[in-house]
């Protein structure tokens, strides 16, 4: 059985480095023989979770939508810009209302993987915000993936066919995704 990868970036940018990573991974995944369901986060998808509205109204609709595309799939590939050293608003406004309980949903985090990917034109690649993401994610039960790959100087390193130019920075992109399909079925229940 195909393990199922989401596959999801925190910008909702057009022009993203970090959506451009993503879609690489995801082409790396497929080939790897995972499934991957490609996810697109926007900024008028949730409001900012408000306690008081979850208590008049519950979760909305997108959120328990999410929950079950998240309970739904095996493991998580993400990618991140990096803003002042931190993820952005949107993936952990998203990561909080799907953590959010609700009757009869099966449980969108616990026993599930994730691979971490960030990029940024700067040339650290947005390496600081991974430590911030993978620590949310294994206090929500994910087990996150030792390896990860932040992509420096990211307007220069795509191809047209939307591959890494430098072959060292694709091959290790390859292995990241490779490593995180064989965690990923090992933990699977
Ligand atoms: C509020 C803000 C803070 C930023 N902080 C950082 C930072 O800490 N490190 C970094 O490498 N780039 C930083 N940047 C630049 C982003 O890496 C750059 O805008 C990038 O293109 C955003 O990711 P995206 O291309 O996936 O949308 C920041 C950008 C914004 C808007």
């Amino acid at each position: 059985m195909k393990v199922r990868l989401l596959a999801f970036c925190g910008s909702a940018r057009k022009e993203s480095h970090s959506r451009r990573l993503l879609a690489a991974a995801v082409t790396a995944a497929r080939a790897s023989g995972a499934a991957v369901t490609e996810l697109e986060l926007c900024s008028d998808l949730l409001p900012m979770y408000d306690g008081d509205l979850e208590a008049a109204h519950g979760l909305p609709a997108a959120a328990l939508e999410l929950k079950a595309l998240f309970a739904d799939h095996d493991g998580f590939l993400i990618a991140s810009p990096e803003y002042n050293g931190f993820f952005p608003p949107l993936l952990k406004n998203t990561l909080d209302w799907v953590s959010r309980p609700a009757p009869d949903m099966p449980a969108p985090y616990a026993g599930k993987s994730a691979g971490l990917l960030a990029a940024s034109p700067g040339a650290l690649g947005g390496v600081r915000c991974l430590p911030h993401l993978r620590l949310l994610l294994s206090n929500l039960g994910v087990t996150v993936s030792p390896a990860q790959l932040a992509l420096g100087r990211a307007d220069q390193a795509f191809a047209g066919d939307g591959s890494l130019i430098d072959a060292g920075q694709q091959k290790m992109l390859d292995t990241l995704v490779a490593d995180l399909i064989r965690l990923t079925a090992a933990i699977k229940t």
